[in-house]
C-alpha cells in the first residue's frame, strides 16, 4: 500500500502514511494559466494499492477533477487498486432530486470517479449513508463523532448534553452521548428548498444550567447552529459548544456562530480550518489497516 496525499489533504495524507508506516508518494500539481488542473505522481505505485487522500471541500469542482486525474495517473502507472479516501465528500447532500428537473449530483460524481479509475472509496460521516449503496464501487463511511466527543470528554465535559440540530442527525447525538455519558436529544429543523432559510422548532429539553454540545456532520453557513443556539439560550443552557466533522464555515459562519454566544467551535481536519482541532488520521489509518492485507 502507498499513500498519495492529494493537494487538498497533503498534511492529513502524510499523517496517515506515517501512522501506517507506509510510503507517502508525492503528487505534484499545478493550475495552467487558463484554469485547467494538472497532476503528476512522483514515485512508483506499480502493483500497489494506491490510496489517494483528497478532500473535496471548496473549490469542490477543482478538487474532484484533481482526484479523478490522480486516479487516472495511478492506473496508468499500473497501480493494482485505486482507493479514494475523500474525508469530505462534496455533493453528497444532493442525493436525490428534491425538485423536478434536478440532477442527483452525488451519483453523477461517483460514476465519473469510477470512469477515472477509482475502485473503492472511503469517506467520513457522509450526509446520508444510503447514497453509498448506489455507487458503482464499494464505498463506506466512517464516523468521526466518537473522536469529537472524546475531545470534549478530555476537556472534562463528561455528561454534557449532546444535541442534534435535526431528527436525521439523532444517531450522531446518540454516538456522542455514548462517549460523554450524558443525555442526548434532537431539534426539528426545516430548510426552505428555494431560499435555503433554516427554521428550528423549539422542544422542551431539560438543559437548564447544563453544558450543551451541538453535534452536526457539516457546518456550512452556520445557520443551523445559530438557530439551535438561540433555542438553547431560551431554554437556559449554561454553555453551548458546537462540534462538526466537516467545518465548511462558508463566509461569515464562524463570526455568526460566535455572535450567537457559542463558546467554541470544534471540527476535524476533514476540511483544514482554524477550528480543525481533531485529526481524522487515526480513524482513517485504522480503516486502511484492515484493507492493507487485502
Ligand atoms: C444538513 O442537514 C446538515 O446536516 C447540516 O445541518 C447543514 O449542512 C448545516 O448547514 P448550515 O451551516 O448552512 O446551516
Amino acid at each position: 500500500m502507498k499513500i498519495l496525499p492529494g493537494p487538498a489533504s497533503k498534511e492529513l495524507g502524510e499523517k496517515i502514511a506515517e501512522l501506517l508506516g507506509v510510503e507517502a508518494v508525492p503528487v505534484f500539481f499545478k493550475v495552467f494559466p487558463d484554469g485547467e488542473s494538472y497532476v503528476r505522481i512522483e514515485g512508483a505505485v506499480e502493483g500497489e494499492k494506491a490510496v489517494i487522500v483528497q478532500t473535496t471541500s471548496p473549490p469542490q469542482d477543482i478538487r474532484i477533477v484533481q482526484l479523478a486525474l490522480i486516479a487516472d495517473a495511478a492506473k496508468r502507472k499500473n497501480a493494482r487498486k485505486v482507493v479514494a479516501v475523500v474525508p469530505y465528500l462534496a455533493y453528497a447532500r444532493q442525493d436525490k432530486a428534491f425538485l423536478q428537473g434536478e440532477a442527483v449530483s452525488i451519483e453523477a460524481i461517483a460514476r465519473m470517479l469510477k470512469a477515472a479509475g477509482v475502485d473503492s472509496l472511503i469517506t467520513v460521516n457522509v450526509h446520508e449513508k444510503k447514497v453509498l449503496e448506489k455507487f458503482p464501487f464499494p464505498a463506506k463511511s466512517l464516523s468521526a463523532i466518537p473522536l469529537l466527543a472524546e475531545y470534549f470528554r478530555q476537556k472534562g465535559f463528561e455528561e454534557a448534553f449532546a444535541l442534534a440540530p435535526d431528527k436525521g442527525a439523532i444517531n450522531i447525538a446518540e454516538e456522542a452521548a455514548k462517549v460523554l455519558g450524558g443525555e442526548c436529544g434532537y431539534l426539528e429543523k426545516r430548510r426552505d428548498r428555494y431560499t435555503g432559510h433554516v427554521t428550528v422548532e423549539k422542544k422542551e429539553f431539560n438543559v437548564k444550567d447544563k453544558t450543551v454540545i451541538i453535534f452536526d456532520d457539516i457546518i456550512s453557513t452556520g445557520g443551523t447552529i445559530v438557530a439551535a443556539a438561540k433555542i438553547l439560550h431560551e431554554l437556559g443552557a449554561a454553555k453551548i459548544y458546537a462540534a462538526c466533522v466537516h467545518p465548511l464555515l462558508v463566509g461569515e459562519a464562524e463570526k455568526r456562530i460566535r455572535e450567537a454566544e457559542v463558546a467554541e467551535i470544534v471540527g476535524t481536519d476533514s476540511i483544514p480550518s482554524q477550528v480543525s482541532k481533531v485529526s481524522l488520521a487515526p480513524l482513517i489509518a485504522k480503516a486502511l489497516k484492515e484493507l492493507k492485507s487485502g
